[in-house]
């Protein structure tokens, strides 16, 4: 198939009717937004979100997030909306939040996982709501990457991995959060917090009281253990290279990589960190920065892979506030493998 691209960089583009258009016709296009590139297609038709799970190599029983553009497409989408829900939108809508109600029957069980919840946010970046708008209908958009591959943040990594798979990519740069949003589930009670993102456990608590965090953020599940996020049970966000993530202080931490490094050894630390050390490095944004961090994460997973780095030592970031979110996806970039110095 030939993947049309189209460089688009304000809402006000004459090629978003043109992108709009290919996705009210159960095309599918990959489209900005402000945490990762999403894969988008028409989340009213089950075929469209089939064509998604194919295009992405991704298993079919991992359910799809619907965006939006204007409040008045959620009702629709859902059995009700509680205060709970309104309070959390109010907040932190258009922006990057997604949450989980139960679902009603407009949603196709494709695009569902098989589950009776749906999974809905809208994104604050300007262009992917201008998309939906002229597509008519709310788009389902997984991240816009290979299954396996790290999340894409530019449209280059979109290219890399989806050229000749889906009609269209819109081009408009990097992502500003570039780590995805936030899954909450409103359908169990209390709140509980599926995946970190930029909107954190404490922003959160502000408006809802108390919020339960997975287990599945921090840890492995066990053999047999139920996600209730389907995407966390699998393998996420990993380079081919095997990482280790190391906690310590720079100091410990450079000691080791100099004294472990083999061939095809890279580490995986901060800005400014590159000249004490012995092996080539790749960089992911600030010390004590977590949204630089976020930002570069999955650019520098990828990058990773583009050098050849066969064993990868990567510095352990903050794990609390927004550097949560950047620490879950390195643990299961790791395959949940740490050491402690
Ligand atoms: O920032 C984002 O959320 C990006 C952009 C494109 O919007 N999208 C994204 O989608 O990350 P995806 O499909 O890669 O991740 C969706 C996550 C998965 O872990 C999935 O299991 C979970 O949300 N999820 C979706 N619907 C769910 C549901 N009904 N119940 C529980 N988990 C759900
Ligand atoms: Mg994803």
């Amino acid at each position: 198939m030939e993947t049309k691209i189209f460089k688009i960089n304000s809402p006000e583009d004459e090629n978003i009717k043109a992108v709009g258009e290919i996705l009210r016709e159960g095309g599918l296009a990959a489209i900005p937004t402000e945490t990762v590139y999403g894969l988008a297609g028409n989340a009213l038709d089950g075929k469209c979100a089939e064509k998604i799970f194919a295009a992405k190599g991704r298993p079919s029983d991992n359910p799809l997030i619907v965006h939006i553009s204007s409040f008045s497409q959620w009702a629709p989408l859902v059995k009700e909306i509680p205060e709970s829900a309104k309070a959390l939108a109010d907040a932190f809508w258009p922006g990057p939040l997604t949450i989980i109600l139960p679902k009603s029957e407009l949603i196709p069980k494709e695009v569902s996982g098989g589950l009776d919840t749906v999974a809905v946010r809208m994104p604050e970046n300007e262009i992917a709501r201008a998309i939906i708008e002229s597509a008519g209908v709310p788009l389902a958009a997984p991240s816009a990457n290979l299954s396996g591959k790290p999340s894409p943040t530019t449209a280059s990594h979109v290219i890399d991995d989806m050229t000749g798979r889906i009609d269209a990519i819109v081009d408009s740069g990097d992502c500003n959060v570039g780590v995805e949003s936030t899954v909450l589930s409103l359908a169990v009670y209390p709140p509980r917090l599926l995946r970190p993102g930029q909107v954190t456990p404490v922003m959160l608590t502000e408006i809802l009281g108390e919020i339960e965090i997975d287990d599945a953020v921090f840890d492995k599940l066990l053999d047999g253990q139920e996600a209730a996020s389907p995407g966390m049970k699998y393998k996420h966000y990993s380079p081919d290279a095997s990482v280790v993530l190391v906690k310590g202080s720079f100091e410990k931490f450079a000691k080791h990589v100099n004294s472990n490094a083999v061939d095809g050894t890279v580490a995986l630390c901060f800005e400014g960190e590159e000249a004490s050390l012995s092996v080539p490095a790749v960089t992911y944004g600030r010390r004590n920065d977590p949204a630089s961090q976020a930002k570069h994460i999955f650019d520098a997973l990828r990058t990773v892979d583009k050098i050849g780095a066969k064993q990868v030592f990567a510095r352990f970031p903050e794990n609390e506030g927004m550097g949560l979110a950047v620490f879950n996806r390195l643990l299961r970039a790791a395959a949940f493998n740490i050491i402690e110095l």
